[in-house]
């Protein structure tokens, strides 16, 4: 079911899950003040209660009175990328956020995302968490059908078009003097470089590990049933459909489905979940990914994306 702003705001002053348009990817939305709603979003995604879930604020005065410090350069980032595709880990006062949110860690994600309705939604109910909008493991929701698709009629959809980014936000943390990135997301680290005067490097997390930098890493995700087979790995002899670029020619018996331009990383992002998702809704078992693209700035993401998806 699509609803309208005020149909939204509705349900979530009465504890509802909906589903939101972000710039990124849809999200599961619940009010931070209801922990039933909450916990009705990881039962709804089957999402482990030891994954967080990203605070989102329509502005900066709604999160500061969760905060225990800011960390260096956070005003100058918040400056630079907000709202946007940017998640920032802070220290929090622990009695302020429900421990249910922050799976008991001392911090919480917190982002403004970029997106009109989202934020009118946010200024009208204040902080909502909300995970990706699809079933944990699987590809994120990047249109309103894709959350259909996963959740039927048990989560209503507030309709703002396609998210033009496409890819998760990028969720830096501070740890030993340094922003790290702890999720490859929609900028790269290039783009931080003016705001901080370095790259943030990019932390792997370790499995094992009791308080993890960033525990949805651990997870499976964004996997189709479809089995992937990459390009630097395996040969497209037997494969019949190939996830590939507008402009290459590829052998005229295959099926191909195109993710974009192999110029225009911005629009393989665009595009991404909704070719992984396709392979699905066309329900074909195999596909070949060409690979064959640089691996810095955004295609950077694209290639972790695509090899998570692969490991699925
Ligand atoms: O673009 C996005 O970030 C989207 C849209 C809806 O805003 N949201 C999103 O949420 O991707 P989700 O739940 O699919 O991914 C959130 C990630 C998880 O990997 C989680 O482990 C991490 O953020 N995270 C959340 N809180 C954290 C914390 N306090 N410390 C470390 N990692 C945290
Ligand atoms: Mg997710």
């Amino acid at each position: 079911m699509r609803i309208t702003l005020s149909q939204a705001v509705q349900a979530i002053q009465e504890e509802q899950v909906i589903a939101v348009p972000t710039e990124t990817v849809y999200g599961l939305a619940a009010s931070l003040s209801s922990v039933q709603a909450i916990q009705h979003v990881f039962t709804l995604k089957g999402r482990p209660l030891i994954n967080p879930l990203i605070i989102h604020v329509a502005d900066t005065a709604q999160i500061y009175p969760y905060l225990s410090e800011t960390p260096p350069f956070f005003y100058e980032l918040v400056e630079a990328f907000w709202p946007g595709p940017m998640t920032l880990i802070l220290p929090i006062q622990q009695d302020r956020i429900h421990s249910v949110v922050r799976a008991n860690l001392p911090t919480a994600g917190f982002r403004i995302p970029d997106h009109p309705l989202a934020l009118e939604l946010l200024r009208q109910v204040g902080p909502l968490v909300m995970p990706s909008a699809n079933l944990s493991g699987r590809p994120s929701s990047t249109t309103p059908s894709h959350v259909e698709e996963d959740f039927g009629a048990r989560v209503p959809v507030l309709d703002g078009g396609c998210s033009i980014r496409g890819i998760e936000s990028t969720i830096l943390a501070y740890q030993e003097e340094r922003w790290v990135i702890v999720r490859l997301g929609s900028l790269a680290p290039e783009d931080f470089e003016s705001v901080l005067g370095y790259q943030p490097a990019i932390v792997h997390p370790v499995k094992g590990d009791s308080q993890p930098l960033c525990p949805g890493q651990l997870f499976r995700h964004y996997a189709p049933h479809a089995k992937l087979a990459l390009s630097h790995l395996e040969k497209l002899d037997s494969i019949p459909v190939i996830l590939g670029f507008n402009e290459i020619a590829y052998p005229a018996h295959k099926q191909v489905i195109r993710m974009g331009s192999i110029d225009e990383p911005l629009e393989v992002a665009e595009h991404l979940y909704d070719c992984l998702r396709q392979l699905d809704q066309e329900q074909i078992k195999e596909a070949w990914v060409d690979m064959r693209f640089p691996r810095q700035g955004l295609w950077l993401t694209i290639a972790e994306r695509l090899e998570r998806a692969a490991k699925g």
